[in-house]
């Protein structure tokens, strides 16, 4: 072909390339001043562009990038390449991607010819896709069919604590829980090689720090860049929320049922006890007597069991006071040091200026009393109990992990030992009624129930952390009041029941409530003797001459209470007694107990046991004035007669 025919067309094809193309095509000469454009920007005229350097149309610190472009080109004949932004008008700014070519005239570079192409709806796309990428609190990623992570977001490394380049180091398979490997991998492997797509997977992964993290993923495959594309949340603290809730509804129905159960089931044995009691009454024979005595028995037991499950119920009456914890807990820690067995040591860290909670003081005693007791029987070989007490600011970021607590001001206390602790199964368990661990015999696995109960009563939480081996924490917050507490004396027990310093004799083989006791009718202004056993309270009868009640514990080591009362009454007839029955007795019903007797089934409110006894003390009184009166009376009537 000749030459004409060749370049003949070129001029047209040129004409209509410059005119048609959506690029912004420019020769340039080597100093970059514009020698021809085939259109401008909006705004500018070709005597604004022709002549002028390119770096006049751009700021300052895009120079140096497109003076590196350039003297490339020129350095080696090839292609370049830069990027640049355009302020077309204050509020318009445009993004363009310029191709650099050289002008050749011979083997001497000439000049540029440039390619300019408008990316700004690309670029806008892809930077609102990264800085979706880098803002998401989703975990996204993008992993190579090889088992490697080609790109993680900011979020993925927050979660896990790796830095990025760990991540990308790392075959995912090796952070993911060893249990959950497996079902990974044949997900993975499905995703590969049938190119499903994945919703709703979960697995853990496993932090920096060893925490565990519950992720759920949804992904797709890309068989063309043989990628994996995947969002994955983290649902770890929703599903311990949900787990919570659970938790909370369960024993919420439970609660219900047993105090349902417990409320009515109290009036039918209320109704069988007073049947035995005319039963009795109408002079059986010694056989019937007997049966008569077991039915009894066996319904004061049944009324203990049902006055926990009352408790527990959430159906126990309440006396509440602004009560102050740290006076409550500092009295109750005089008594726990001298009880608790010599290898556990016991400490209290009062809180400052703690506020005042709207409780019922003995039931939260109780309450205490049950964590102490388990803390102590979870230390056979010694350790130490903790017990702190604090104000706590529950705020909204609190409320997200603790949905149980309502905003405002709580006081916590916090019951640590380093005892044996729990495993998970176990922890789930402890506050239904009757899971124990201990032996039979040795635990109803009532107390944690009951303290359940009486917590929520009181509008509270009850929350326990514990590790195998690694000791166990109570934590129990109560809503703080809005009334200063009342004072100490205030909080005494009220005046009808006040002792006159009368001599009761208590005999209780538990330490713990032996020491309860006493220091409430102390308080009470009664003077005491305390015995361990049964033998001991007889003991002690004969060395004091002056005794006007008794209160004895009808299950004990030796001599059963009732033994023991039939020994005092010998001695002084008609003294008065109380019995004391303990629920986890199953003993019980071995022991016959008279049948007028008064009993009390543990745990009982002190005020009313006090009540009983400053009632029985009158009456006595009363009968012996009235005794008095008649032998006065006697003699001095005869002699008038
Ligand atoms: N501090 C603790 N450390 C370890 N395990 C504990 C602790 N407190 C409670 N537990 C576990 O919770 C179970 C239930 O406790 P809970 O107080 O309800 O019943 P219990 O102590 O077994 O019997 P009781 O009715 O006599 O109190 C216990 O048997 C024990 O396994
Ligand atoms: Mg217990």
């Amino acid at each position: 072909m000749g030459e004409g025919e060749t370049r003949k067309p070129i001029e047209p094809l040129f004409e209509a390339i410059v005119a048609h193309s959506t690029d912004s095509i420019m020769l340039l000469d080597l100093e970059a001043r514009i020698r021809f454009i085939n259109r401008t920007a909006p705004g500018l005229t070709l005597d604004d562009v022709i002549g002028k350097p390119v770096y006049a149309f751009v700021s300052e610190d895009q120079h140096a990038d497109m003076r590196r472009c350039f003297a490339d080109v020129l350095a080696t004949g090839g292609p370049g390449r830069y990027e640049s932004v355009f302020h077309a008008s204050p509020d318009l700014v445009t993004r363009w991607e310029s191709r650099v070519g050289p002008i050749k005239d011979g083997d001497t570079i000439t000049g540029f010819v440039v390619f300019a192409s408008d990316v700004t709806a690309r670029t806008t796309a892809a930077a609102e896709r990264d800085r979706v990428f880098e803002l998401s609190a989703d975990l996204l990623c993008v992993a190579r069919f090889d088992g490697y992570f080609a790109r993680v977001n900011p979020a993925f490394v927050k979660t896990l604590g790796y830095s990025e380049a760990e991540l990308l180091a790392t075959p995912f398979i090796e952070l993911v829980h060893p249990d959950d490997r497996a079902a990974t991998t044949a997900v993975f492997a499905s995703q590969v090689d049938e190119g499903r797509n994945i919703t709703a997977f979960e697995n853990r992964y496993v932090r920096k720090d060893g925490a565990i993290r519950l992720l759920q993923w949804t992904s797709m495959a890309d068989q063309s860049s043989k990628r994996v594309i995947a969002v994955a949340r983290d649902v770890t603290a929703q599903r311990a929320l949900e787990a919570q809730l659970l938790h909370a509804q369960k024993m919420e129905a439970v609660g219900r049922l047993a105090g349902g159960i417990a409320h009515d089931f109290n009036n039918l044995i209320q109704a069988i006890l007073g049947n035995v009691h005319f039963a009795l009454k109408a002079d059986p024979d010694p056989a019937m007597r007997s049966y008569l005595a077991d039915i009894e028995a066996a319904s004061i037991r049944a009324s203990a069991l049902t006055k926990q499950l009352l408790a527990f119920g959430r159906r126990s009456p309440l006396a509440t006071a602004a009560v102050d914890l740290n006076v409550v807990i500092r009295e109750l820690m005089q008594l726990l040091r001298r009880v608790m067995p010599g290898h556990i040591k016991i400490d209290f860290v009062a809180g400052n200026a703690l506020a005042a909670v709207e409780a019922d003081r003995g039931q939260l005693e109780q309450v205490l009393m049950n964590l102490c007791l388990n803390a102590r029987d979870a230390m056979p070989s010694g350790g130490q109990i903790r017990i702190e007490t604090e104000n706590l600011l529950v705020d909204e970021r609190y409320a997200e992990t603790h949905p149980w607590a309502r905003l405002g001001r709580w006081v916590l206390v916090t019951l640590t030992d380093t005892g044996v602790g729990m495993t998970p199964e176990v922890r789930e368990r402890i506050f239904e009624p009757f899971f124990t661990t201990k032996a039979p015999g040795e635990g109803s696995g009532l107390g944690l129930a009951v303290a359940y109960g009486i917590v929520q009563q009181h509008g509270g939480m009850l929350d326990v952390s514990s590790e195998l081996a690694r000791g166990t924490t109570f934590k129990l917050y109560l809503p703080a009041a809005l009334r200063l507490a009342t004072t100490a004396a205030d909080q005494r027990e009220p005046t009808p029941s006040k002792g006159r310093m009368e001599t009761i004799l208590i005999a209780e083989d538990e330490q713990l409530v032996r020491d309860v006791l006493v220091r409430a009718f102390e308080r009470a202004g009664y003077h005491v003797i305390a015995a361990a056993n049964g033998s001991e309270a007889i003991e002690l009868c004969r060395e004091h001459d002056q005794i006007d009640l008794a209160l004895l514990d009808i299950v004990m080591p030796d001599l059963s209470g009732p033994q023991v009362n039939d020994h005092l009454q010998k001695v002084r007839p008609g003294l008065p007694t109380l019995f004391a029955s303990g629920y986890s007795d199953t003993t019980r019903l071995t022991h016959r107990v008279p049948e007028t007797a008064i009993v009390f089934a543990k745990p009982f409110r002190i005020e009313e046991v006090l009540a009983k006894v400053r009632e029985l003390l009158d009456q006595r009184l009363v009968r012996e004035t009235r005794a008095g009166a008649e032998n006065a009376k006697g003699p001095s009537g005869a002699s008038r007669s």
